[in-house]
C-alpha cells in the first residue's frame, strides 16, 4: 500500500521503517527539516535499535521518501498515518493542537483529491478526541464526510522505546478502531504477516485501551516500588517476593480483579491493605498508592449512593449483602456500608440475600455477627424475592445468578435498575438500566 506518515518522531520513524520493510511505499512528512533530511538520506532521526538499518534499506529500495510537503504526501498515498505529538498542557490535559492542525491540513488537501483516502490516528489521545476534534477538523476542511468521502480510524501504538522495532513485529495486540468495516480491514491489512491478537472495535474504545494500558503500566511500576520500599525496610528481598508474586498467573498476573464494578471488601483485602500500610508507617515509609486504594474503594460506595440519590425515589431493593456471591460472609462487605449509608439517609430499604437470610435463621458464625453488629440492617432483610415487589429502584449488589431473572420479573422496562456488577446483557437494553461504571 502507498502510505504517508505525518510526524517522524519515535512512533512515525519506526512505523515508516517497518512498513517499508514489509514492502509498503512510505512518504514521511514532518515540519522539522532536520528530521526530513535525515530520513531522506536513510538515517535515523532518533536512537533506536535497528532503526537506522531499516531506514537505510527502505530508502535504498526506493520505498521510503521524506518531505516537508503535506501535499506531495497526500497526492502520492492512499492512507495517512498521523503520528504527531500529543504533549501535556500545564494543567495535565492533552494538547491536541498538532493533531488538529495536521487534520485540517490533510482535510484541505482532500478537498481536491478525487481518489478515496484513509486517515489513521496513531497518536495517543483520550477517548472522544478522534470524534470530538479530529473528525470535525477533517470534515470541515475537506467538505467531505468521514466514511463516505474519506476513511477514518485509529490504531494505537504499543511500542516501547529501545525495543520499538521488535515490539512492532511482536505486539501484545493489534487494535484498530473504525466507524466502518471497510476502513477497519484496510488498516488491519498493513499488519498482514504479524502474529498477534487482532481487535477491531469502536474508535473511542481503541482510544480508551491505550489509556488503560499506560495507566496500568504506571500502576504496576508504582505498586512494585511501593511494595519494594516496604519490604526493604523490613529486611525482606523485594525481588524474591515479586518473582514469586509473578508466578501466580491465576490471581496476580491475570484477568482476575480487572473488571470495573463495585468496591472490594471481605475479611482480607481491606484488613491487609491497612496492615501493610501500618507496617510501612512504622518504618516511616510513605504509601501513597496503598492509601489511595482505600480512598478509591470508599468513593466507589459513595458513587453507588449518589446514583441512587439522583433517582429521587425512596423505596430501594438491594439484591445481595455479602461481599460476594456464594458466601454468607458479611465482614467488611461494601454492600453493608452501602446499606448503612442508605438507612442513614432515610431510605426505605429491602435487602434480598438468601445466603444471609439462612445464616440469620441458622446457628453459625454469621448469626451472632448479624444479630449483634447488624441488627438495624437485619430488619431490612426479606425472605423471598417477591417481598421486594413495589420497590422504586433495584440495586444489583453481587453477581448471584438468579438476580437478573428476579429483577426482570419484578420490574418493567423503565424501572430504575442500578447494576454494580454487570450481571446480564439483556438487562442493559432496558431504559431504566444504569451500570456503576460502564
Ligand atoms: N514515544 C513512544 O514510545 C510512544 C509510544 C506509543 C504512542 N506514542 C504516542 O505517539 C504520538 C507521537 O509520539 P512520538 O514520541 O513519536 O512524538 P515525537 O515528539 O517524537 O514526534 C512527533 C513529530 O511530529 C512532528 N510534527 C508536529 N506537527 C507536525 C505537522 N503538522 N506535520 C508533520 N509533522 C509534525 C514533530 O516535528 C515531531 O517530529 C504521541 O501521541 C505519543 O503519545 C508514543
Amino acid at each position: 500500500m502507498k502510505t504517508s506518515i505525518f510526524g517522524i518522531g519515535y512512533v512515525g520513524a519506526v512505523t515508516a521503517a517497518c512498513l517499508a520493510k514489509d514492502g509498503h511505499h512510505v512518504i514521511a512528512v514532518d515540519t522539522d527539516p532536520v528530521k526530513v533530511m535525515c530520513l531522506a538520506k536513510g538515517r535515523s532521526p532518533i536512537v533506536e535499535k535497528d532503526l537506522g538499518d531499516y531506514l537505510a534499506e527502505g530508502v535504498k529500495a526506493g520505498r521510503i521518501k521524506a518531505t516537508l510537503s503535506a501535499a506531495e504526501a497526500i497526492e502520492n498515498s492512499d492512507m495517512s498515518l498521523i503520528c504527531v505529538g500529543t504533549p501535556s498542557r500545564a494543567d495535565g490535559s492533552l494538547d491536541l493542537s498538532y493533531v488538529e492542525a495536521v487534520c485540517r491540513e490533510i482535510g484541505t488537501l482532500l478537498k481536491s483529491k478525487s481518489a478515496y483516502h484513509t486517515i489513521v490516528l496513531r497518536s495517543t489521545m483520550v477517548p472522544g478526541s478522534a470524534h470530538g476534534v479530529c473528525k470535525p477538523a477533517l470534515e470541515k476542511s475537506s467538505g467531505k464526510k468521514a466514511g463516505e468521502g474519506f476513511g477514518f480510524g485509529n490504531n494505537p501504538e504499543f511500542l516501547r522505546e529501545s525495543s520499538a522495532i521488535f515490539d512492532y513485529y511482536h505486539p501484545p495486540k493489534i487494535v484498530v478502531g473504525a466507524d466502518d468495516d471497510k476502513t477497519a480491514s484496510l488498516i488491519m491489512s498493513i499488519y498482514d504477516g504479524i502474529d498477534a491478537p487482532r481487535v477491531t472495535t469502536e474508535i473511542a474504545i481503541a482510544e480508551g485501551v491505550k489509556y488503560a494500558d499506560n495507566a496500568w503500566h504506571a500502576m504496576k511500576v508504582g505498586f512494585a516500588n511501593e511494595m519494594g520500599n516496604i519490604l526493604k525496610a523490613h529486611g525482606v528481598d523485594s525481588h524474591q517476593v515479586m518473582d514469586i508474586f509473578c508466578l501466580d498467573t491465576k490471581l496476580n498476573i491475570s484477568k482476575a480483579y480487572l473488571k470495573p464494578g463495585f468496591a472490594f471488601g471481605g475479611s482480607c483485602l481491606p484488613k491487609d491493605v491497612r496492615a501493610i500500610r501500618a507496617a510501612a508507617n512504622s518504618k516511616n515509609i510513605k504509601t501513597p498508592i496503598f492509601d489511595a486504594l482505600l480512598e478509591a474503594n470508599e468513593l466507589q460506595v459513595n458513587r453507588a449512593v449518589s446514583m441512587i440519590d439522583k433517582i429521587g425515589s425512596k423505596k430501594i431493593a438491594l439484591l445481595g449483602l455479602s461481599f460476594k456471591a456464594g458466601t454468607d460472609d458479611l465482614r467488611e462487605s461494601p454492600l453493608v456500608t452501602l446499606a448503612n449509608h442508605l438507612l442513614n439517609k432515610g431510605y426505605d430499604l429491602k435487602i434480598y440475600d438468601p445466603n444471609i437470610w439462612h445464616a440469620r435463621e441458622q446457628e453459625g458464625a454469621n448469626q451472632k455477627y448479624i444479630k449483634e453488629k447488624l441488627s438495624h440492617i437485619s430488619s431490612c432483610l426479606v425472605e423471598k424475592s417477591d417481598d421486594m415487589k413495589g420497590s422504586d429502584v433495584f440495586v444489583i449488589g453481587n453477581p448471584t445468578k438468579d438476580f437478573a431473572t428476579i429483577v426482570m420479573t419484578l420490574t418493567n422496562d423503565n424501572t430504575p435498575v442500578i447494576d454494580l456488577v454487570r450481571l446480564n446483557p439483556d438487562l442493559e437494553k432496558r431504559a431504566g438500566y444504569d451500570g456503576i461504571c460502564w
